[in-house]
Parts: C-alpha cells; sequence; structure tokens
C-alpha cells in the first residue's frame, strides 16, 4: 500500500518561544514570509501525499485556520491532544484516521531544505516493509537533544542501516552511538501496537522513542542518514537561520539580502 497520509504533530504549547508564542503558534511564526507549518505541509505533499493528519491542541485555535487555508492540494484534518502526555501519545491520537495505512510522521520544529528525504524514507519502506526512520550523525555532545540509536553495524554507501534499539535523550557518556533520529518517520500500523503497550516514562509521557526501540528489538526498524539540508526550527536561533536560508534561496529577495549581510558583516 503507498504511503499516502501523513501525521504531523503541532500540539505543544511552544514555551522556548515565548513570548511570541502567547498568541501565535509556534508552527506559524513565519519561516521568512510563510509559516513554518506550510513548509512542513509542502514537504509532504511533495513526497506524494495525500492526507495530512494535524495533532494540535484545543488552546491553539489558529491551527484549525491554517489547516482550513493552507495551500498545496492535500486534505488537511485536525485531531485534538488536549493532554501533553508526550509525541507517542500524540501519534496515538491519529490511530483511527490513519486506520490501517502506511504513514509518515513529520514533527514540525524540523525544516527540510526539500522532500528528498522523506521520499527516500518511503522508497525504503516500499522496498524493505519495515520501519523507517530518518537519521543524522551530530557531534557527540549534541545526542542528549534527540532519540539516538543503536545501530546494526555502520550505514552503507547509501546511508541505510538497521536499528537495533532507540533511547530518548541519553546523557553523552551513555549515548550508543551518534546517530540521533532528526523527526522523519515511516510506519506501518503496527507501529500503534507498540504505542499501545508503552508503559509511561519520566513525567508520565508516552515516548514514540521508547515504542520505536521495542519494534527495533524484533528486527523490524531501518535508519536513513540525511543528505538534504536541515534546520532545527524548535529554537529562536534555528528559525532565525532558517529564515535567513529561505530567503537566500529566493530569486526575489535573495540578492537584496546577501548584498545587505555582506555590507552589515564588514561593518562590524
Ligand atoms: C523529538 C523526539 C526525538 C527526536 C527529536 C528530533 O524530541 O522525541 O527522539 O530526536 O524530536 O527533533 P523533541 O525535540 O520534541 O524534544
Amino acid at each position: 500500500m503507498p504511503v499516502r497520509v501523513a501525521v504531523i504533530p503541532a500540539a505543544g504549547l511552544g514555551t522556548r518561544f515565548l513570548p511570541a508564542t502567547k498568541v501565535v503558534p509556534k508552527e506559524l511564526l513565519p519561516v521568512f514570509d510563510t509559516p513554518s507549518l506550510q513548509h512542513t505541509v509542502d514537504e509532504a505533499i511533495g513526497a506524494g501525499i495525500e492526507h495530512i493528519i494535524l495533532i494540535s491542541n484545543r488552546a491553539k485555535p489558529a491551527i484549525e485556520m491554517f489547516a482550513e487555508k493552507a495551500s498545496g492540494g492535500a486534505r488537511i484534518t485536525v485531531v485534538y491532544q488536549d493532554s501533553p502526555r508526550g509525541l507517542g501519545h500524540a501519534v496515538e491520537c491519529a490511530r483511527e484516521l490513519v486506520g490501517d495505512a502506511p504513514f509518515a510522521v513529520l514533527l514540525p520544529d524540523e525544516l527540510m531544505g526539500d522532500s528528498s528525504h522523506l521520499k527516500d524514507l518511503i522508497n525504503e519502506y516500499d522496498a524493505t516493509g519495515k520501519a523507517t526512520i530518518g537519521l543524522k550523525r551530530v557531534p557527540r555532545n549534541e545526542v542528549s537533544a534527540y532519540g539516538c540509536i543503536t545501530p546494526q553495524g555502520v550505514p552503507d554507501a547509501t546511508g541505510r542501516v538497521g536499528i537495533r534499539d532507540v533511547v530518548e535523550k541519553p546523557n553523552a557518556v551513555d549515548a550508543p552511538s551518534d546517530l540521533v533520529i532528526i523527526g522523519r518517520y515511516v510506519f506501518g500500523r503496527d507501529l500503534f501496537g507498540f504505542l499501545a503497550t508503552l508503559k509511561p516514562a519520566a513525567g508520565g509521557e508516552l515516548q514514540l522513542s521508547d515504542a520505536i526501540g521495542n519494534m527495533a528489538r524484533t528486527g523490524k526498524v531501518n535508519g536513513v542518514l540525511i543528505s538534504c539540508t536541515r534546520h532545527d526550527t524548535g529554537t529562536p536561533m534555528g528559525m532565525l537561520t532558517a529564515s535567513i536560508d529561505a530567503a537566500l534561496k529566493r530569486r526575489d529577495v535573495g540578492p537584496q539580502l546577501r548584498g545587505w549581510l555582506e555590507t552589515r558583516l564588514k561593518g562590524q
């Protein structure tokens, strides 16, 4: 069955972006002139997704308005996760709508330059029938911000590697590798079985990484290393660099911004 459904969790309250998120949901803050969530929607559509399930929170009504007006052509359905019970629980909220279909999960805090990485993950899922997770190599002192995997050997020349286990946000010294999860996933419906048996982690949250770890121990998870550019828009600095990058790529404003930056930096 082709991957045509994507789940985008967007229920968080954006505390790292206060005061901006007092009124505007983090996912609707602009990356240059486009809400960051529109970039995620475009990435999904570019990889062949036709139905997007947005997991939101009733405290963020603007997300529903976005869903009604978003451009691109995919159908968008909003589902609510009213209590902050973790990423695993957020994905579980989409269970009924996803049904038996395979599906992608895109975390909107991660902004990819294009749809190529998601397409890679979908192709790998189609070829193997195994859940497929997007990965990136990071410096050891950064692993504690991510889900970190135990690889099965080393990635091949195309960046593919089996995943034996996953640990969410380990200390650098305990981390099993420097390969981390970058917020792009493709799953079959069996993920929901693994989510249903999860025990809440610290803080009462259900971690998606714990479900993937349990699945990986049955030999059913692969990873693919990312090759496109990526920004972490979960922090104000990441959002700023993503905006600059997006504007620099544009023909209408790119040259003007480049000129301004050069003059500005020379003046320092
Ligand atoms: C989430 C996931 C983590 C993943 C990260 C990617 O963490 O739980 O496994 O590595 O996204 O951005 P968060 O950044 O939401 O705390």
